[in-house]
Order: C-alpha cells, then sequence, then structure tokens
C-alpha cells in the first residue's frame, strides 16, 4: 500500500478489510471485483497480500492503534489455501479479542478447512447462503445444495468459532413469499446468531442487469423484508442496520466501525480503504496488485479527501441506516409521518423508514 499521505489518526481502534478477488463461478448478479479464470493467481496474490500487511504495518502505520476488527471478504476468501490466509493474517498486529471475520461459500467449507482458519486466529465465518430453496438458487446463478449449508453450519460450531453470520438475498424474481419464509425458517434452524438479508440488487454490467424480466419487484421485495423483520425479531435477531439482524453481542464490529465512518486499510485488489476523512482505493486486478507490491509501487489506484461537510453528511446517512439514527436537529422527523420515530433524542427509522432509507437520507441536514 505504499504511498505518501500526511493523515491525522484517529483514537478508534483501526480495521482492515481484505479482498481475495476469486470465484469458482460467477453469480448473476454479482458485481464485485473477481475473477473465475486466474485460479493460478492464487499463491502469489497471497503472497503479495503478506508482503504488503507486513510493509504496511512497519512502515506506514506508526500510530499506537491495533487492529481490532479485520473482514476478509471476496470473491470467495474460502477459496484460497487457508494456511497461505493465515500467513497474511499474522502480519496484522491485533488486539487480543479482534474480531476475525471470513466469508465462505458452503460448498468449500469442511472441517479442515474450519480448523485451519481458527488456527490462523479467525473468529468469525460469514456463510454465503443466499437461500435455502433450490428453485431460487438456480434463478440466482448459485450452484450449492441446501444440504450443504447445514452441514457447514455443523461444522463450523464443531471447531468452535465465536461467532457465525447467514447472508440470505431477497427479492429474486418470482420468488414466493413462501419460498423466502422457507428460507428464513430453514436459516434460523441452524441458530445463526447474526443474518444479513439483502434486496437482490441489479447491477449494472451483470447478466441479471441484462434481463429485465428478471429483476426484482418491489412491493414483493417490501412484504419479503417485512416478513424477514417478523420472523428474525421473533427468533430473537434484532435488527440494528437495515439489512443485519443479530442477538445482542453478535452485531459485527467490523461493520459497526463503517457505520461509525471510522478508518480502516483495505489489502489487495480493489479494496477501499479510509484514514481521518481520505479515502482510497487499490488497483483493480490482481495482476496490478501483485506487480505493484513485488515493485515497492503504490497500490493506490485514486483517492479523495472529503471535506467536512460531505464527511459530516456521509456520516449521518451511515448512522441512519443503524439503530442509533441521527440526532434530532438532522431531520425534520416530524414531516416523515411514519417514517421515522424518536427514541430520546434522536430520530430513528421504523420498519417501513427502513424501506425507503434512501428517501430520508435525501432530507438529512
Ligand atoms: C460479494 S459476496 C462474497 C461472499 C461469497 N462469495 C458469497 O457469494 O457468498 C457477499 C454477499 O454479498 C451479497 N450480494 C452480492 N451481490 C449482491 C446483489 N447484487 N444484490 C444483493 N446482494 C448481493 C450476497 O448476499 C453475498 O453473500
Ligand atoms: S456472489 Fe460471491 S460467489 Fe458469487 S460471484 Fe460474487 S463473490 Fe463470487
Amino acid at each position: 500500500m505504499t504511498g505518501d499521505h500526511e493523515v491525522q489518526i484517529g483514537d478508534w481502534p483501526l480495521g482492515v478489510y481484505i479482498h481475495i478477488p476469486f470465484c469458482s463461478t460467477r453469480c448473476d448478479y454479482c458485481a464485485f471485483a473477481t475473477w473465475t479464470d486466474r485460479h493460478n493467481l492464487i499463491d502469489e496474490y497471497m503472497e503479495s497480500l503478506r508482503v504488503d500487511i507486513a510493509r504496511t504495518f512497519a512502515d506506514r502505520i506508526r500510530d499506537d492503534r491495533d487492529v481490532a476488527t479485520v473482514f476478509v471478504g471476496g470473491g470467495t476468501p474460502s477459496l484460497v489455501p487457508p494456511e497461505l490466509l493465515a500467513a497474511a493474517l499474522r502480519e496484522i498486529p491485533a488486539v487480543a479479542g479482534a474480531e476475525i471475520s471470513v466469508e465462505c461459500n458452503p460448498d468449500d467449507v469442511d472441517i479442515d478447512l474450519l480448523a485451519a482458519l481458527a488456527a490462523g486466529g479467525v473468529t468469525r465465518i460469514s456463510l454465503g447462503v443466499q437461500s435455502m430453496v433450490p428453485r431460487v438458487l438456480q434463478l440466482l446463478g448459485r450452484h450449492h445444495d441446501p444440504d450443504n449449508v447445514i452441514a457447514a453450519v455443523e461444522a463450523i460450531r464443531l471447531v468452535g468459532f465465536d461467532s457465525v453470520n447467514l447472508d440470505l438475498i431477497y427479492g429474486t424474481a418470482s420468488e414466493t413469499l413462501d419460498e423466502w419464509r422457507t428460507t428464513l425458517d430453514a436459516a434460523l434452524q441452524l441458530r445463526p446468531p447474526h443474518i444479513s438479508a439483502y434486496g437482490l440488487t441489479v447491477e449494472a454490467g451483470t447478466p441479471l442487469a441484462a434481463d429485465p424480466a428478471r429483476y426484482p419487484d418491489d412491493d414483493v421485495q417490501a412484504d419479503e423484508y417485512e416478513l424477514a423483520d417478523d420472523v428474525l425479531a421473533a427468533a430473537g435477531l434484532a435488527n440494528y442496520e437495515v439489512s443485519n439482524w443479530a442477538q445482542p453481542g453478535h452485531e459485527c464490529r467490523h461493520n459497526l466501525l463503517y457505520w461509525g465512518q471510522h478508518d480502516y486499510l483495505g489489502f489487495g485488489c480493489a479494496a477501499h480503504s479510509h484514514l481521518a476523512g481520505r479515502r482510497w482505493w487499490n488497483l483493480r486486478t490482481p495482476e496490478r496488485y501483485i506487480a505493484a507490491v513485488s515493485e515497492g509501487a503504490t497500490t493506490e489506484a485514486a483517492g479523495e479527501t472529503l471535506d467536512a461537510e460531505t464527511r459530516r453528511i456521509e456520516g449521518l446517512q451511515l448512522s441512519l441506516r443503524t439503530k442509533q439514527g441521527v440526532p434530532r436537529e438532522a431531520l425534520d422527523g416530524d414531516a416523515l409521518d411514519d417514517l421515522v420515530e424518536a427514541v430520546g433524542d434522536r430520530w430513528v427509522l421504523t420498519r417501513h423508514g427502513r424501506l425507503m432509507a434512501n428517501e430520508v437520507s435525501v432530507r438529512l441536514r
């Protein structure tokens, strides 16, 4: 990540994001920076990550802050040899008790992989479940079998991670409310302490975007969101951000750091970083990232420094989406009908408001 930037370092612990840009197949809806035909680069890429992380913490971040949260996302982190990931993780000066999450695809997960991740310090597994209904998985262009999700969660429990998250997607065209209920019920049967449920989003350039017949229906998606909130809350998972529900104490600390506008360093191609109002993003392809690290050059593609007002508004936008809401003076809540409610001296989105979070956001002041 070598580069020269004068920044004011904050006193909140630092987060680290690590991007793994490899997948077995590309899902029809996905626009993330990931490749299915470059597995030959995996070893070199993982070594570049290790070197980049080691250099960064040795040369650049000379403050007292240790790292409190790490999130390894992708792409498919469960596709790379876990010992190579562990070697990169070892270069991070993490605090005792740091939250270290790794995204895994259900098909990749077995006891050996999980035990190696646990030995590497990983504390939390986030499983890309999306749906427990084979027909819906097929519509999404996913290839795993729901039975593998059950086996994966059993293995995660056996190995003894602190926490587990299941990622779900709702709003696939023609998915019925009953099918979504089946997914929610099957997911809850596995007693996960955290669930993320994302409305299917049409991302430009994806096969999904090219086929309007497969676009989600807004009304169905809204009904599905409300069903999710009812079912998850009844199971003891409280909503704490528009798309996230958790048992108390199982909220994802890394995401809380993002939503609190705190500082994090991103490693790997296409990873984003933020330090004290300056943010930047890395070179997009694994080849260019590997080349930059081997030359000792910057891995940064571009960046920007936010002015104080933009930063303030972005902070409010992020906070609005969480159960913290925003200070009363940031919003004319009385004019927003049932979209927000007063909680102490804050305005917090109601459930209906969570469905309209973007519309409420533009009213922030
Ligand atoms: C980028 S994936 C990485 C993890 C892993 N490869 C997987 O797919 O499970 C992280 C999560 O983003 C969500 N996601 C990705 N693209 C999405 C989209 N277009 N709409 C809604 N959710 C999406 C999925 O729930 C997925 O589990
Ligand atoms: S959704 Fe996950 S598995 Fe599918 S292409 Fe994107 S990163 Fe890969």
